[in-house]
């Protein structure tokens, strides 16, 4: 969506605001009907239920005149006619943007979670020294077998973990039901810059599973899940499409618009999209796993990694997830704070 704005909508007798419209870099001179001050990009999400509003950017010289506030409007407004289920809109936005914050606020929405993005890089790829730290070798070091690069499974630097099977599906639903890192997340995974509710039905855990987006870390006795990651892990968009075409058109429809959108962003990053691991062994465990699938496949130049805070289960030591992270060359991005509201 655009916010024009008209020479008409100018109150004259607002020295700034007049001043502003007149330069001649706005464009707002007699003779000019109209000028795009405003945008924004509101998404209704796959399964109808969330607005997601983002993108919003307005022209500096025409901030704090309320036009922000009229897009976020226009943007439930026809979210709610087209996805007619929507019950909620919802938006991130950086810790540190107050007047994005102030302006979510303003605009009834609450502070609902707050998420952590992290990324590194791999070894000699151009971003390397600009954006992050280099992935290290960590996971070589301390992996002497020696395998093709096609059986990612069997280069784990754990025998306790491995991609998710359908006979835990149960278990990672047990997991997340009482996990308080989930509920700190507001129970979301993000999927291109969105933060979409993670249903525990047995059917979305079961289709995450067979696409193998779900990495577990068990206990030392097996029997339990200790820890797990979701990723977008685009090794297996081949096995996901294969399954696709055994959904329900308008389903797959849906899921082919999502899977695209993902990976045309975001081909040459491997994401951590949720990652809920109680001690700082798991965490370490899964991202041996993952990093190790980065580092022997040549699709991936980098990690990304989102996270709600880590909430540890008492009978755990404390540990901080960054300083985990550090070990693996991936370092912080940024904080950035889910804002919903109630439509
Ligand atoms: C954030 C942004 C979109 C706000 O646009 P805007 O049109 O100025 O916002 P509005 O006029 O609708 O502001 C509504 C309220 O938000 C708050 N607000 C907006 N800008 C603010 C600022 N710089 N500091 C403090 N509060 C602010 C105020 O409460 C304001 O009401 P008030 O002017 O009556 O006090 C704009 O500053 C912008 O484009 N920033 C750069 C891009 C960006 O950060 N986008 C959001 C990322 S998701």
């Amino acid at each position: 969506m655009v916010a024009e704005i008209t020479p008409k909508d100018i109150d004259l007798n607002d020295e700034h605001v007049a001043k502003t419209a007149a330069s001649p870099e706005n464009r707002l001179s007699s003779g000019t009907s109209h000028v795009v001050v405003g945008v924004s990009h509101a998404y209704v999400c796959p399964i109808g239920k969330q607005i997601w509003l983002e993108g919003i950017r307005i022209n500096p010289k025409y901030r704090r005149m309320g036009i922000a506030s009229k897009l976020t409007y226009q943007m439930i407004k026809h979210g709610k006619e087209i996805g007619s289920n929507a019950r909620e809109a919802a938006a991130i936005t950086a810790q540190g943007n107050t007047a994005s914050r102030r302006m979510m606020e303003k605009n009834g929405f609450h502070e609902k979670a707050k998420w952590t993005y992290y990324a590194g890089y791999k070894k000699n790829v151009q971003q390397a020294n600009m954006n992050g730290l280099t992935i290290r070798n960590y996971v070589f070091e301390n992996n002497q077998s020696n395998v093709s690069d096609d059986d990612t499974s069997a280069i784990c630097g754990s025998k306790n973990v491995s991609f998710a099977s359908p006979e835990d599906i149960e278990k990672i639903i047990t997991f997340l039901s009482g996990s308080k890192t989930f509920i700190s997340g507001a129970r979301r995974y993000v999927q291109s810059w969105k933060w979409y509710e993670l249903g525990l039905e047995y059917s979305k855990i079961s289709d995450l599973v067979a696409c193998k987006k779900i990495v577990i870390v068990r206990t030392d006795d097996m029997q339990e899940i200790g820890g797990l990651a979701i990723t977008n892990n685009s090794l297996h968009k081949g096995y996901c499409a294969e399954q696709n075409q055994m959904e329900d058109k308008e389903q797959k429809k849906d899921d082919n618009e999502e899977e695209n959108a993902a990976y045309d962003d975001e081909d040459s990053s491997l994401q951590i999209v949720y990652v809920d691991a109680p001690t700082s062994a798991s965490l370490e465990n899964l991202l041996v796993f993952v990093v190790n699938i980065i580092l022997s496949s040549n699709l991936f130049d980098r990690i990304q990694l989102f996270t709600p805070n880590q909430i540890n289960h008492e009978k755990y030591e404390f540990y901080e997830i960054s300083e985990v992270l550090a070990k693996f060359g991936i370092s912080k991005s940024e904080s950035f704070l889910l804002y919903t509201r109630s439509i």
